[in-house]
């Protein structure tokens, strides 16, 4: 008999592209269910997945119930690792209704087409922007969910459906809630991306307000491996777990990073919104109780994998020519 395979919504995506790339690495079949909202597919094999030829991907959308159904027959899925979602969040704040369809409905569909199935798990990424404004630092699992956004409500809502499915219909479910996800494949306009193309522009990276604002920047590695224990935990049924880089660094020290490694980089500081959603570290205690998670990924480890990434494959890909020196110990 034939293994049956994972399917990995959004896989062409950054965090889901990671997530294929380790299954394939651990043996599973895999199958990409995507709609290639970012670009086509050549231009995203080249960015993300330049090292293998090996990717099985259906064409369609989470928010066609009949699509997704299809789709679990076809291949007769048994396990979903579901990433696909509108995920920047001045998209999600100019399109709300989209932004709603496909994080809420679409995950809804996913669920309910997985119970018809009897699925044997289920690991769904949410975001601790969830979370919202942190009523305290390290925030745990516990921490109310008060989305400050459309996307975070959007997410929270997913999240907790996700969860019910397990209380209601003890389908075995996981949920992983991260933050300020960067590394290679990223291409939406969130920080880390955005510094270290301005640097190898030659532009300025401007720390608005002096950039004091404090995020736990997580490596795409360590955010998929959580994904991937998540997917093979019997104990995660039920749960939600944080996974983070476990450590918070302001934007400054973002930027600090990077000169270090561009030592060209030129630093301005602006005035401007001195906070913006206060947030901090994540609590990963029980995700390294219970699943085994450590932290691989410090920030300046995980930046030397991105910028040589710019380097060797976004550059090139782009036809950027970078105006400064980069030193990659
Ligand atoms: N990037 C972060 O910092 C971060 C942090 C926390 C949580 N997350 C969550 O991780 C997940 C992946 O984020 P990402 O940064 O990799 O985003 P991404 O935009 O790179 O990937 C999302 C993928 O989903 C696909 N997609 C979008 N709408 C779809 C639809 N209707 N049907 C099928 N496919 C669709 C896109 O084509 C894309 O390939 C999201 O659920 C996001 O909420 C991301």
């Amino acid at each position: 008999m034939s293994k049956s395979a994972v399917l990995v919504t959004g896989g062409m995506g950054f965090i889901g592209s990671q997530i294929v790339r380790m299954l394939l690495n651990q043996g599973e079949k895999v199958v990409i269910f995507d709609n290639l909202r970012q670009s086509d597919v050549g231009l995203l094999k080249k960015l993300r997945f330049p090292e293998t030829n090996e990717i099985n991907t259906e064409l369609g959308d989470i928010t066609d119930f009949a699509n997704v159904f299809n789709v679990l027959k076809k291949h007769d899925i048994k396990k979903i690792i579901h990433t696909a979602a509108i995920t920047f969040i001045p998209t999600a704040i100019e399109k709300p209704s989209l932004t709603f369809n496909v994080n809420t409905i679409g995950t809804f569909n996913l669920l309910e087409a997985s119970r018809i199935f009897d699925i044997e798990k289920f690991v769904y990424i949410s975001t601790a922007s969830t979370y919202g404004d942190f009523h305290y630092t390290p925030a745990d699992e516990k921490h109310p969910l008060d989305a400050k956004d459309i996307y975070g409500a959007t997410k929270a809502a997913a999240d907790r459906i996700a969860i019910s499915y397990y209380r209601t219909y003890k389908m075995p479910v996981s949920v992983i809630r991260t933050t300020s996800v960067y590394g290679p494949g990223d291409l939406e306009n969130r920080v880390a991306k955005s510094f270290i193309e301005k640097a190898l522009r030659g532009k300025p990276l401007t720390l608005e307000g002096g950039g004091e604002q404090r995020r736990d920047f997580t490596y795409v590695k360590d955010a998929a491996k959580g994904m991937v224990l998540a997917l093979n935990s019997e104990k995660a049924n039920g749960e939600a777990f944080n996974i983070s880089g476990n450590q918070d660094y302001s934007i400054k020290e973002l930027a600090m990073i990077i000169k270090h490694f561009i030592p060209e980089t030129e630093i301005e500081i602006t005035e401007g919104r001195k906070v913006d959603a206060k947030k901090g570290k994540l609590d990963t205690s029980k995700a390294k109780k219970i699943l085994g998670y450590e932290t691989e990924y410090d920030l300046k480890r995980g930046m030397t994998e991105t910028i040589r990434w710019f380097v060797d494959v976004y550059c090139p890909v782009f036809g950027i020519e970078p105006k400064r020196e980069v030193i990659l110990e």
